[in-house]
């Protein structure tokens, strides 16, 4: 999803996690958006308008009574123009503010005035957020929909170590894109396989495959943004996991097909983007063999197919596979369509430049029994989208499978 064309507020007070606002900055025209940063009186000691003027290319809000700044921006102008407003970091005092409604700056007072909907990035020493003020007040402003963001935990610039730090910037871009995104997956219990198995041959060496991972964990993170209840099932990859999402780690092609299993109950929606390994050996030494004992040669046997032994959990649950070909993709394609009974399935030539295995994009043609349809060389976050559209779409059509 794409912050193209939206207004974000930044609004940003008086912690010490505000001398990454900057960042934050970036991540987001990085992700289209259009920045306009407001600070508080206290977020100046950590930071600069000049510094966050630069980086947004905006005027930088600073006062509510200036005269100059009043007549070029106008809180109310400023609230009007927010598609989403993201406070980071948000201070306690900032949020006791909100929660009470106090407007006695420019930043509290454009909060009080936007329709949009707000992001807050509480971030504080780990007694001050544990301070049952602080949580009635957190609680209140989630009972009010705002959306706020769970502090990681680490050390603290006080010393102390525990939860308190503010996300790195790309977790609260992707929470500005969740607070913007259609809810058209609400209700819906979504289970996405991702990244490769490995298939142990000892205890140091394996058979394995080049995925990356990234593209099933963009369709878990698509799809909990658009407001599903989301489980990954993930093979070993150096991702970290998306927020929001519970992650089932696993192994091998046996351990994603229990944990596929475990977690299947209700799902309504099933995306197999694994690529899990084909074969793994028939035997598997208990202790590491020297090269010079090695095997002259592996005999290995099939791996469970995850996706082809599923059984829906219920009649309008969607299966949607992937098929990763190197030739005659179509053919091969539909082949897997049809023998493994999928509502559609996602194809694509990893040979194809840009496309495949460890890059962030790929060109696919999304294949069901009524014809092709071919897309675009494309990041593969909006690829996740275009797959989970044709989800909304199919839903929809009120497709009911006997
Ligand atoms: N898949 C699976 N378990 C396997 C193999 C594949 O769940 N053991 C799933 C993949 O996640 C994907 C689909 O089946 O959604 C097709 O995977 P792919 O590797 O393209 O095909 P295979 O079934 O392995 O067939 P082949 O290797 O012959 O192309």
């Amino acid at each position: 999803m794409k912050l193209e064309g939206r207004t974000v507020v930044l609004g940003v007070t008086g912690g010490i996690a505000a001398y990454k606002a900057p960042e934050v900055v970036r991540a987001l025209k990085a992700a289209g958006a259009r920045v306009r940063v407001v600070l508080t009186a206290a977020a100046r000691e950590f930071t600069t308008p000049l510094a966050l003027q630069a980086v947004s290319g905006e005027p930088v809000g600073t006062d509510l009574f200036d005269l100059t700044q009043e007549s070029q921006i106008g809180h109310v102008a400023l609230a009007d123009e927010a598609d989403a407003v993201l406070i980071a970091p948000a201070t306690a005092n900032l949020v006791a503010k909100a929660a009470r409604g106090i407007a006695d700056d420019l930043l509290t007072t454009v909060l009080l005035a936007t329709r949009a909907p707000v992001v807050l990035a509480p971030a504080m020493n780990v007694h001050m957020l544990q301070n049952p003020a602080v949580q009635e007040n957190l609680r209140a402003l989630g009972s009010r929909g705002f959306r706020v963001v769970e502090p990681d935990v680490g050390v603290l610039a006080c010393g102390y170590e525990g939860r308190g730090r503010m996300p790195d910037p790309p977790v609260l871009v992707e929470e500005v894109k969740a607070a913007l995104a259609p809810d058209d997956l609400s209700g819906e219990r979504v289970l996405v396989t991702a990244g490769p198995t490995r298939e142990f041959l000892d205890p140091v060496r394996f058979l394995s495959n080049r995925s990356s991972g990234k593209m099933g964990f963009e369709i878990a993170r698509a799809a909990r943004r658009r407001g599903a209840e989301v489980v990954l099932v993930a093979g070993p990859t150096a991702l970290d996991a998306p927020r929001g999402v519970r992650t089932v780690d696993v192994v091998s092609a046996d351990e994603m097909a229990a944990a596929v299993r475990a977690n299947l109950a209700d799902c309504t929606v099933v995306v197999a983007a694994a690529a899990v390994a084909d074969w793994r050996p028939v035997a598997r030494a208990g202790t590491k063999p020297a090269k010079t004992r090695g095997p002259s040669a592996i005999e290995v046997e099939s791996t469970v197919d995850v996706l082809g032994t599923l059984v829906r959990p219920r009649p309008d649950t969607i299966v949607v596979g992937f098929a990763a070909e190197t030739h005659d993709v179509d053919e091969h394609a539909r082949g897997k369509l049809v023998r493994k009974d999928l509502d559609f399935v996602v194809a694509n030539d990893v040979t194809a430049p840009g496309a495949g295995f460890d890059v962030d994009t790929n060109v696919v043609s999304i294949l069901d029994g009524a014809g092709a349809e071919r897309l675009p060389l494309l990041p593969k976050e909006e690829v996740a989208e275009a797959i989970l559209d044709r989800v909304v779409r199919l839903r929809a059509s009120g497709l009911q499978r006997t």
